[in-house]
């Protein structure tokens, strides 16, 4: 086969966002896009010969053509061993598990997270480094700057690989593995995780739970783990089969578009737990009867419990949260007497506290919640993890959260989300909210007084790097902060991210409605920034 050098020319926007670029499939067919951003991957990579590279995605649409491209590409580029998830398939998760059991040098994600998918739909790429986690800033820079440059590319010509067949063929000097997609990952859940008092708890007959895989990636896995290893009832995964268009819904796991699922835990017979998983695996939402479990507080509740579950019975390291998530877990790390650190939003922040062993367990509100495991977030292994603190203290999910809130006390938080706004009425309130920032401190709005406002910047005490303008963060004298950014994943118009919290220890006031709660300090926000009046919208799109 000969390698083929392809002349191209640089497409603008082929900057990774929050996690990779993510753009529309019309997009990413155009001839040459993906191709040179795949190019640009390998230029940063430098000499790509000999080396191992993971290619998987979450099936979405035109995933198998996409790898297709790409493992002509790495083959034409030297690379030596590809290994391929069977028909298109890995979690991001299993994808970084796969890269750290097989050490290799680093692996190519298809996937656009909870973005929906199809023709006119969504797709994703990301790039992660050898430690199995997404690469670092500045990597990414890297990645971005080589795509505005980029001339040519490297191809051959070879037919399609089987990707549903499990097995090897050779291209060039690239050895392709089509592997089972599931079995590293669920070898590696069996190790962190008491099997044996999970199969325990879900053969009670009173104990019936639900997994909702959305027609995404973790149908495969949850059926394998859940159903074939530890005998949960057959059924209680629903939508199981990752399907192209994610079956026309929304693969994000909340309590608007994991509706049937939140039917199932509440009503006249609720089941006992319940969970959902996005379209990449990464993310979970647990659920408890008629209860939702907000995921910074399920951080706080994993990490209070840790040494509960034999992978981390020796105790956490650290842990850590990104900046807009609620700092439940910081009250929990104080007890416990370890680090606690506050990144920028995104998993990319993360690697480096782990990879220095400096945190165990971090998480963001985005329903992300993950451990050294793997370096990235993990919706099955927290799913796993609130199974076997279940089985151990007896109590149902409920019990549990309520127990930590009468010992820890409860952080009140939500996220409203404005998305599709006009992205110079977004830029503009950003921007006018930024330029007043010294003013604001002593000044009250809705009855909230400002003690301190900023724009959050982050310095990695690993390798000294600095994000700055991660989100404007606002402080109350009573406690309560807000925080406000701009979305870096969304792909037409600007989404604008406002965070509440507010910390409650009066035991008698804990188990009140979170907007309710929070109603007068979302309030506040819209006095300081006049959202809804600039944008004209009544009211946020998404509320969790
Ligand atoms: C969103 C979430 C963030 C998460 C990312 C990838 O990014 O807010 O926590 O890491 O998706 O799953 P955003 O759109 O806010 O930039
Ligand atoms: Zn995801």
């Amino acid at each position: 086969m000969t390698v083929v050098k392809v002349k191209t020319t640089p497409f603008a926007g082929q900057k990774p966002g929050t996690s990779g670029l993510r753009k529309k499939v019309t997009e990413f067919k155009q001839a040459g896009y993906l191709e040179n951003f795949v190019q640009s991957v390998f230029n940063v990579l430098d000499d790509c010969k000999g080396k191992v590279l993971v290619i998987g995605g979450d099936g979405r649409y035109y995933n198998r053509e996409a790898i297709q491209i790409i493992v002509r590409m790495a083959a034409a580029n030297g690379f030596g061993r590809l290994i391929v998830g069977q028909g298109g398939i890995l979690s991001t998760p299993a994808a970084s598990c796969v890269i750290r059991k097989h050490q290799a040098d680093g692996g190519i994600i298809l996937s656009a997270s909870h973005n929906p998918g199809g023709p006119d739909e969504d797709f994703g790429i990301k790039f992660n480094g050898a430690n199995g986690g997404p690469a670092t800033e500045s990597v990414t820079e890297a990645i971005y700057q080589g795509t505005r440059t980029i001339d040519h590319y490297l191809t051959l010509e070879s037919p399609a690989i089987d990707l549903d067949r499990i097995g090897t063929t050779q291209i060039e000097g690239a050895r392709v593995e089509v592997i089972d997609s599931v079995a590293d990952y669920a070898d590696l859940m069996e190790t962190l995780f008491d099997f044996e008092k999970i199969r325990a708890l879900v053969s009670n007959k009173r104990f019936h739970m639900c997994f909702d895989a959305m027609h995404a990636v973790t149908g495969p896995y949850a059926l394998e783990i859940l159903e074939k290893r530890l005998g949960v009832e057959p059924g209680s995964v629903i939508h199981a089969v990752p399907l192209e268009d994610f079956g026309g819904g929304h693969p994000d796991p909340n309590l608007v578009h994991a509706k049937e699922l939140v039917a199932k835990m509440n009503g006249d017979a609720p089941l006992a737990f319940g969970a959902a998983s996005d379209g990449d695996g990464d993310r979970n939402m647990v659920l408890g009867s008629g209860f939702y479990i907000n995921p910074c507080d399920s951080l706080a509740v994993l990490a209070a419990n840790a040494t509960l579950v034999p992978g981390y019975k020796d105790g956490l390291q650290g842990v850590a949260r990104s900046m807009p998530t609620s700092r439940a877990v910081d009250r929990v790390a104080a007890r416990l007497d370890i680090p606690c650190f506050e990144t920028p939003t995104g998993w990319k922040f993360f690697g480096n506290l782990m990879d220095a062993g400096k945190i165990t367990l971090c998480g963001e509100e985005s329903f992300g919640t993950g451990s050294d495991h793997v370096r990235e977030k993990d919706g099955l292994w927290a799913v796993l993890f609130w199974l076997n603190i279940i089985a151990v203290l007896g109590k149902p999910a409920r019990s549990i959260v309520r127990e930590h809130w009468q010992e820890y006390g409860r952080d009140y938080f939500t996220r409203h989300d404005y998305e599709n706004v006009d992205s110079a009425q977004a830029g503009s309130v950003i921007d006018t909210l930024k330029a007043s920032l010294a003013d604001l401190p002593g000044k009250t709005f809705a009855g909230f007084e400002v003690e301190a406002a900023d724009d959050f910047s982050y310095v990695d005490p690993v390798d000294g790097s600095e994000s700055k303008a991660q989100g404007v963060r606002l402080f109350f004298t009573n406690g309560s902060r807000v925080v406000i950014r701009l979305s870096g994943t969304g792909t037409s118009g600007a989404t604008v991210r406002i965070y509440c919290d507010r910390f409650e220890n009066d035991p008698g006031l804990l188990g009140s409605d979170t907007q309710r709660a929070l109603s007068g300090l979302i309030d506040a926000i819209e006095e300081i920034t006049k959202l809804r009046q600039i944008t004209g919208r009544q009211r946020p799109d998404v509320i969790t």
